[in-house]
């Protein structure tokens, strides 16, 4: 696959997250990349969206997107049930890949998809946006260099009140349109940021789900759920839309000889009988980092810092969390691949 000296992006999809992406095209560095399209069904978000990004080309039909010889890379921001079929019309179209969580619905999903970009030899990234956060940078750093030693525990949590009606709830408020509740959207973002700081592949998982406030919602509104790694690590994320605990951190992380926690500015660390060190750093837009990280990966032909084969293990654990839950028990993960597909067992570049 080429490289491109300077990446023409696609927008599909114009709803709530698109002016977050808008804002990170136009803050890329000059020359280095830029949003020449957006599409959607709807022709004033189109209009709107292609507006805030001081004017591009617009499509209704997102097929039409993919055909334009002038685009190398798309950013899907649909629906969750649309995901899939969009990152396999772009794969098949030769375009890179910037992909909203969650990465599909099904492990069946998850490895068609696996097959079709490791086939066409483009790169997805999986838009992991916390990822981004400079606290969540230097805790990786510590953990890879051994700062807490063994990993024991770690904890990730991102709730919120939602004032959601069934009018404003949209295909969120339908299990086959987001592909469960809270957990597969909000829920991802723990979710992924446990599995990144874990350092290690998820093994089994053991869910409760609950739904206190939004009764219209198909699925859970709040979730806990417990995740062992293979490393012997044991994780936790608590998600939901029905409380906003102010105060808690987003992640914490205990080893054998020290520990970590921190929220999106704050890092405090400590090793075993030492004082507790803190570190401030200034916000960053997650999202403005990740697609300048997405447009630097596709150019330098380097692997982005999550791609489909982490968004595979993600979603892995949110499926198992859904199959503990309604089963009342621990789901082993290899119970979700199907037979002979290899389901998240893609591989990349
Ligand atoms: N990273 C984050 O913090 C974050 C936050 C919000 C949403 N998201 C993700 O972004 C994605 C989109 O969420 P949203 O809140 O923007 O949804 P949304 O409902 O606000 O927007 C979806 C858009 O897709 C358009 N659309 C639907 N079907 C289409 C089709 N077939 N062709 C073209 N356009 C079509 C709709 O008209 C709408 O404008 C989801 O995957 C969601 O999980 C991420």
């Amino acid at each position: 696959m080429n490289k491109p000296s300077q990446l023409r992006v696609g927008l599909i999809g114009c709803g709530s997250i698109a002016a977050d992406h808008v804002r990170g095209y136009l803050a890329l560095a000059a020359g280095s990349g830029r949003l020449v399209a957006v599409a959607d069904a709807d022709p004033v978000r189109r209009a709107d969206v292609s507006k805030l990004a001081g004017g591009v080309r617009e499509y209704g039909d997102y097929t039409e997107l993919l055909a334009d010889s002038e685009i190398d890379a798309v950013d899907i921001c649909l629906p969750h049930h649309l995901h899939r079929d969009a990152i396999l019309a772009a794969a098949a179209s030769g375009k890179h890949i910037l992909a909203e969580k969650p990465l599909c619905l099904t492990a069946e999903e998850a490895d068609e998809i696996g097959n079709a970009v490791t086939a066409a030899g483009v790169t997805l990234m999986c838009a992991h946006n916390q990822l981004f956060m400079p606290t969540v940078r230097r805790a990786r750093e510590l953990v890879d260099e051994g700062f807490c030693g063994d990993v024991h525990t770690v904890r990730t949590s991102d709730s919120f009140f939602v004032d959601f009606t069934p009018e404003t709830m949209g295909w969120r408020a339908n299990r086959l349109k987001s592909g469960g509740g809270e957990l597969i959207d909000t829920g991802y973002h723990p979710a992924y940021l446990l599995l990144h700081l874990a350092g290690s592949e998820p093994t089994a998982v053991t869910a409760i789900l609950s739904r206190y406030r939004l009764g219209f919602l198909d699925g859970e509104d709040s979730a806990q759920v417990s995740v062992r790694f293979g490393n012997g690590a044991l994780g936790t994320l608590e998600t939901s839309w029905a409380h906003d605990p102010a105060g808690t951190e987003k992640f914490a992380l205990v080893g054998a000889e020290g520990a970590l926690w921190g929220d999106g500015t704050t890092l405090w660390t400590r090793r075993r009988g030492q004082e507790t060190h803190v570190e401030e750093f200034e916000p960053v837009d997650t999202f403005a980092a990740e697609i300048d990280h997405f447009v630097d990966s596709v150019r330098t032909g380097t692997r982005p810092v999550e791609t489909h084969v982490e968004g595979t293990r993600v979603l892995e654990v949110i499926l198992g969390a859904y199959r503990s839950s309604a089963e009342g028990r621990t789901v082993d993960l290899d119970e979700l691949h199907p037979a002979g597909l290899g389901a998240g067992k893609g591989v990349d570049s």
